[in-house]
């Protein structure tokens, strides 16, 4: 028995089809019944879906290396390193190992945060990060973080990608878009369009972590050229996280020095409106496998579905950030390792291999981008990022 489609289905047949969002925040977040909340596994051979960080320590190091420059680099104490999405804390855990032996400059300045709403996945890391516990701070909100108090570097990997989405069809005939919703077919979910602006306006309750009460004129894609809209075709679906930049938004304001960066698997705003995608870019996956029903089983798969790394950079530019690229990750990772500081990264066969797997255009090195925006102390020229 799935608990989690009672509960949703419970909800469903009280007041008609729910936002998609509402039903992907449940699947994912539901206290102990979501998918995030239910497995600790998820990620690498045994779990649904590989990572950077699942190919091995490589990534984290590589990334630690990139951070101990740039926090070297910000004047004054305390020093950051804020990570979000940290989910069993094997990234930080890769982080920490070397930032002690390699840069004690670094490390003994720095305080480590992991942001995590979930008390349950911070119970995950507190284990997996039991030496560092002592270095380490959790906090489980933005909200509790004071504007401009980070001094160093936030950063995430597949984070936002995990974030709810609203998914919304372009109906030609009315040159609108619309949303879909999740409705029943006796106790099946099924797609049900949702009934313009009432349709979506079911309030957060306490305690739940997506808003899914954005009105319907608010998600809509922006700044589509009126060309673009004259031959769209009927029924052409996308996906708008305005979750993942009022995250981003948020992050920005707290960042007060430093870089905010975001691995992910996503796209240009423009690159979301081309034929091969007009389905939409929302997946389910299962054992490493696509899976057929989106819908199904909530609380058992994985949803995700592209990142608009455009709509991040414009929240993070109109929050005073300055964008030092987006770009491939096995561009930025060469690059990183082609510089002195990083020349011995690289030493065995082992580490030779999962390089190979973070850059190679066909595994994770072209799918994956990063996006990496930094603010600079008052009165100096910008920190520059490497690549
Ligand atoms: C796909 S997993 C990525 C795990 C890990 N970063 C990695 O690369 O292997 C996404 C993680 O982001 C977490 N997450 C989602 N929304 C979050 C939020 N607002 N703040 C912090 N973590 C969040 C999920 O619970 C999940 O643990």
């Amino acid at each position: 028995m799935n608990a989690l489609s009672d509960i949703l289905r419970r909800e469903i047949r009280h007041c008609g089809p729910i936002p998609f969002a509402r039903f992907m925040d449940r699947a994912l977040y539901c206290p102990e019944l979501g998918y995030y909340d239910r497995f600790a596994n998820t990620v690498g051979r045994a779990g649904d879906y590989f990572t950077s960080v699942s190919v091995g320590p490589l990534f984290g190091e590589l990334l630690a290396r990139q951070f101990a420059d740039w926090l070297a680099a910000v004047p004054g104490e305390p020093r950051h390193l804020v990570e979000a999405g940290a989910h069993d804390g094997q990234l930080a855990h890769d982080l920490l190992a070397w930032l002690p032996r390699n840069r004690p400059d670094v490390w003994n300045r720095l305080e480590y945060w992991v942001l995590e709403p979930s008390t349950r996945r911070q119970e995950w890391q507190r284990q997996k990060l039991a030496e560092f516990a002592p270095r380490i701070r959790w906090v489980d909100a933005w909200e509790r973080v004071a504007e401009r108090a980070v001094r160093g570097v936030v950063f995430s990997n597949e984070l936002l990608d995990a974030m709810p989405v609203h998914r919304l069809g372009w109906d030609a005939t009315e040159q609108r878009w619309f949303e879909w919703g999740v409705g029943l077919e006796g106790d099946r979910f099924v797609w049900r369009r949702l009934a313009g602006e009432s349709g979506n306006a079911l309030a957060p309750r306490v305690g739940e972590s997506a808003e899914v009460s954005w009105p319907l004129a608010s998600l809509a894609p922006v700044n589509l050229p009126a060309e673009l809209l004259a031959v769209l075709p009927d029924g052409f679906t996308t996906e708008v996280r305005p979750q993942a930049v009022r995250w981003w938004t948020q992050a920005a304001s707290r960042l007060g020095v430093g870089h905010l960066l975001t691995f992910d698997y996503g796209l240009r705003g423009e690159e979301f409106f081309t034929p091969e995608r007009s389905k939409g870019t929302l997946r389910a996956y299962h054992a490493h496998r696509l899976s057929p029903d989106v819908l199904a089983d909530p609380g058992a798969q994985d949803l995700t579905a592209h990142v608009n790394f455009s709509s991040l950079q414009t929240a993070g530019e109109a929050a005073g950030l300055r964008t030092e690229g987006c770009w491939p990750q096995g561009v930025f990772l060469t690059r990183l390792v082609q510089t002195d500081s990083a020349a011995s990264a690289i030493s065995t066969p082992a580490q030779a291999r999962q390089f190979q797997t973070l850059t190679h255009p066909e595994h994770l090195g072209a799918r994956f981008r990063v996006l990496v925006q930094s603010r600079s102390p008052p009165g100096s020229s910008p920190v520059l990022c490497r690549p």
